[in-house]
């Protein structure tokens, strides 16, 4: 068995019987902090989706911590240890901050362990200790990026998964952004982070994956492909 936590092989998906990937193989150990990169409509957002369950795959096969995830339905995938944060920010904007991590701990929410956990989300974000009562609908963009990011912690995930998370943020919220997943990561959780600035993800993960039309074009440690004259030339327009 191998000793990686999710495992995706010559994976084929898509939407309306068109797909989108194209033999997608990749593996993120315990731990690891993996970003995928790649320009607009290349399938990073597919990926995650179908890693969710939320996308039918047509051929190959995903496995996480040895369980086959294709024999699940979606709505089993977070109780095993995945975490998704959708592209957009997705909060309930007539809840309060603390109402909407709540809603992140749905299945468990007699577990004795919520407050320990929200306090950690509050360590991790201080804004969002300050603004708990706060209806959420009235944050700053990064704010609710935040809320959404905790929302995902809140099942204690073995890997959290984010779509873009710094999308028409400001620099410095972004910054912000990156340095709590760098603690997030620190923290012994793997990370899956699609995104467009490839700068910016290069420079907080430890690999990299480039996906080029649905299929996987380049891979390596983050270092080597900030070094690679193909990812300087197209992706970091150097
Ligand atoms: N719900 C959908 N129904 C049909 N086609 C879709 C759907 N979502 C995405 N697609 C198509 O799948 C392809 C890949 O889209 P996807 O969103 O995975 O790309 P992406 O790499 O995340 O792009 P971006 O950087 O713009 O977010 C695109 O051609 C897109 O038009
Ligand atoms: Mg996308």
């Amino acid at each position: 068995m191998s000793a990686d936590l999710l495992v995706v092989s010559g994976l084929a998906a898509g939407y309306d019987r068109a797909d989108v990937l194209h033999g997608v193989s990749l593996a993120v150990g315990p731990g690891e902090f993996v970003c995928v990169i790649g320009a607009n409509t290349a399938g990073k957002s597919t990926l995650l989706r179908t890693i969710s369950r939320l996308v039918p795959r047509s051929s190959g096969a995903i496995a996480f911590d040895g369980h086959d995830l294709m024999r699940l339905p979606a709505h089993r995938v977070p109780a095993l240890g995945i975490a998704h944060v959708p592209e957009g920010r997705h909060v309930f904007f007539d809840m309060s901050v603390e109402d909407n991590l709540l809603t992140g701990a749905f299945s468990r929410r007699q577990d004795p362990e919520i407050p320990a956990r929200m306090e950690e989300i509050f360590a991790l974000f201080p804004r969002l200790r300050e603004r708990r009562a706060q209806r959420a609908g009235s944050m700053s963009g990064g704010e609710q990026q935040m809320v959404a990011v905790g929302r995902a912690l809140m099942l204690k995930p073995r890997l959290l998964m984010l779509d873009e998370p710094s999308h028409g943020l400001a620099p410095m919220v972004v910054e912000e952004l990156h340095a709590a997943l760098v603690k997030i990561h620190a923290g012994g959780t793997a990370i899956l982070l699609v995104e467009q600035n490839t700068q910016l993800a290069l420079s907080v993960a430890t690999r990299g994956i480039v996906l080029e039309s649905g299929r996987v074009a380049l891979e390596g440690s983050a270092a080597a492909l900030r070094e690679d004259p193909r990812v300087r030339e197209a992706y970091l327009g150097l």
